[in-house]
């Protein structure tokens, strides 16, 4: 279980991308700076540098490949139990793949995978999470460990005990089932009108609970749906 460090980096994603058939299940990059931090649905993912924790992890296990679709939620539970270690409250997981405390977001998570003939062979976590950094947008809606709590930490304790986090909860799926219910009874956006696009049309739905396979049901005219990757937009 290496840990790479780098000062400044494209993205702790790519890297790992590139370079996981030199590497092990569960080494670890992380840097100060990313020139091109990546989001889920392309989107851009900034920090500034040195202020917040930029990890990935490479997996390489099959029990833990197994579960890809979950891998996403699951390890939101591990930033979600993290967070509420060092007594941070109000912290809801947001489906799919973000973590938000008193309505605004301090930890994007964007799962990836590599696959050879047709078969997963590698996935690669990439975690975003605020440690020190203050948002002085408040349009931004994000929010850190620094802003919540007034407390600054260093970089490499979190990426420790998030490591240990991770390490805890994939090295059985015994609690899988348990880890479920915690994740719905801290789901974001339970019984929260969202927009959704669905055969290219605009509907209102309302978010209803996620499910085993790592979906999530939606009401739409009073009818269950099952949403498996398209977006949510609150409104
Ligand atoms: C999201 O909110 O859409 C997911 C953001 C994930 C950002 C992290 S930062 C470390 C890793 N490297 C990347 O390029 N992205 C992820």
């Amino acid at each position: 279980m290496k840990i790479i460090h780098f000062l400044t980096i494209d993205s702790t994603n790519k890297y790992l991308k590139l370079n996981y058939s030199k590497l092990d299940n569960f080494d670890i990059v992380y840097a100060n700076n990313q020139s091109e931090g990546k989001g889920r649905l392309n989107h851009i993912w900034e920090s500034d540098d040195k202020q917040n924790l930029l990890m990935s992890v490479l997996i390489k296990d099959e029990k833990i490949i197994e579960h890809g679709s979950l891998l996403t939620l699951l390890t939101g539970y591990c930033v979600y139990n993290y967070l509420k270690s060092i007594n941070l409250k109000n912290i809801k997981i947001k489906w799919p793949n973000d973590i938000f405390i008193n309505d605004k977001k301090i930890c994007g998570i964007l799962v990836e995978s590599k696959s050879e003939n047709d078969k997963i062979i590698a996935m690669i976590i990439g975690i975003g999470l605020n440690v020190n950094q203050t948002f002085k947008n408040s349009t931004l809606k994000a929010t850190s460990i620094y802003q919540e709590t007034n407390i600054r930490y260093e970089i490499i304790d979190v990426l420790n005990d998030i490591k240990k986090e991770l390490i805890n909860c994939f090295k059985d799926n015994k609690s899988l089932i348990k880890t479920l219910k915690i994740i719905n009874e801290n789901n974001y956006l339970l019984n929260k009108k969202c927009a959704i696009e669905l055969n290219n049309k605009k509907e209102i739905c309302i978010v209803k609970n996620i499910n085993d396979d790592g979906s999530i049901n939606v009401l739409i005219d009073n009818k269950e749906i099952k949403i498996i990757s398209n977006e949510l937009i609150l409104i």
